[in-house]
């Protein structure tokens, strides 16, 4: 009875079962997929309709509802003309687990004008209404993003702490309430400040993953690599080659001195004396607590200031905003190096160092202390 009934549903799978679902994008000019979110079975296909301006159907995660998920489905940019009549692009997904699959559209992504940033994001199978994946969690995620690309659009350029260099203004942080889940078994909601570009703040695993940075070194006052992305409960290892450095916490716009402020006192490892001939070299240990940058300097000022040097380091800086580490650094020179710069930092002409770091994701001010407790 079983075993009949079972090999006639699988043999009757794909003729019953494959619906297809239409989905208009942009319909009527507006930045919508209609419907937003829906449900699929195995096996179903999603088909887009493109009917207005120039909008993709690119895969995010919930974690970070207007990136590109690695290796995930992407549609690339389909321009509509205006007053298109007919023929209109589509774009299809076969449906093909009962996972959920979270769309955005990828247009203006990273500006205040991103389609994705004022709520144009697509579901399949979320979490119901109330769930902590649903789609309305999902949309509040990106329009988040929407309202911190615009508060960094608008914001004005601040003052460095002393001197009059001027300063990149500061992301806004918006809170969102996301579900971090570790592993099969342990899950936890958790609200944190987030702001375009950071990783997610889903640890790698309980003890996180190690980072190496070499500290200084026979004519080398820098970190190497100079700045990294990292995940809560990451270890970054400092490797103190020759001479005699530190590293110690900063903030962007007073990188050559220790933070304290607001409350907050930075780290510190001590100055680490490393003899020319040494082969054994100390290291010190920092545990990434959350994914906001966290900038870090050399506080050595003989014979001369490293930090003016340019022997700053960071952690999650935003590569692709004004506050990238190249900014960070000119801001360091400026400050304490003899000579000062002669411009202000600028997003652009900084990217050049970020080949070699994960880039996209919310930036995440996770309360670590918390979500160990709950572990
Ligand atoms: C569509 O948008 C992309 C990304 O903004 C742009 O590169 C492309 O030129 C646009 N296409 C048209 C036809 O406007
Ligand atoms: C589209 O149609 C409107 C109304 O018919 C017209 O005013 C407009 O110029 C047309 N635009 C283009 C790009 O053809
Ligand atoms: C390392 O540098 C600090 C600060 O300049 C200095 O006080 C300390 O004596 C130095 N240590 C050695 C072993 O040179
Ligand atoms: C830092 O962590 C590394 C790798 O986990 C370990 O080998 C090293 O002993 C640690 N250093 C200190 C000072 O704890
Ligand atoms: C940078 O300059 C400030 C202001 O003169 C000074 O207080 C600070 O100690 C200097 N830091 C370094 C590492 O040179």
């Amino acid at each position: 009875m079983f075993a009949a009934s079972l090999s006639l549903g699988l043999a009757l799978l794909p003729f019953v079962s494959a619906a297809i679902i239409d989905i208009q994008v942009g319909a009527a000019g507006k930045l919508t997929y209609s419907p937003e979110a829906i449900g699929a079975q195995v096996g179903d296909q999603v088909v887009f309709h493109f009917l207005s301006k120039n909008h993709t159907v690119t895969q995010s995660s919930f974690a970070d509802p207007c990136g590109k998920k690695d290796g995930g489905i992407n549609s690339g940019f389909q321009p509509v003309p205006a007053n298109t009549t007919g023929n209109f692009p589509t774009f299809t997904i076969e449906v093909k687990d009962t996972e959920p699959i979270w769309i955005y559209c990828a247009q203006g992504v990273r500006t205040a004008n991103s389609h994705c940033g004022s709520g144009m994001v697509f579901a399949i199978n979320c979490g119901p209404d109330g769930a902590p994946n649903s789609f309305t969690n999902f949309k509040n995620s990106a329009l988040a993003v929407g309202a911190s690309l615009s508060a960094a659009a608008s914001a004005p350029s601040t003052t460095a702490a002393y001197g009059d260099y001027t300063i990149a203004p500061a992301p806004t942080p918006v809170p969102v309430t996301q579900v971090i889940t570790l592993g099969s078994s342990s899950t936890w909601t958790t609200t944190y400040s987030s702001y375009p570009n950071s990783p997610a703040p889903t640890p790698v695993s309980a003890e996180g993953a190690v980072h190496r940075v070499v500290v200084g070194g026979p004519g080398n006052l820098k970190f190497d690599p100079p700045f990294i992305s990292a995940l809560p409960r990451d270890t970054v290892v400092f490797e103190f080659r020759q001479k005699n450095h530190t590293v110690t916490q900063s903030s962007f716009d007073d990188p050559c001195r220790k933070l304290n402020k607001d409350g907050l006192t930075g780290f510190d490892s001590g100055f680490m004396a490393v003899a020319d001939g040494a082969t054994e070299f100390p290291t010190w240990n920092y545990t990434v607590t959350d994914t906001a940058p966290v900038w870090a300097y050399c506080r050595q000022q003989t014979p001369a200031s490293h930090c003016g040097a340019g022997m700053v380091f960071a952690i999650n800086s935003d590569e692709s905003s004004g506050r990238n580490f190249a900014a960070y650094q000119n801001v360091a020179k400026a400050l304490n190096g003899t000579a000062v710069a002669a411009t202000a930092p600028s997003a652009t002409a900084a990217g050049s160092g970020a080949s070699s770091v994960r880039m996209g994701g919310i930036s995440i001010s996770l309360v670590f202390a918390a979500v160990i407790g709950l572990l």
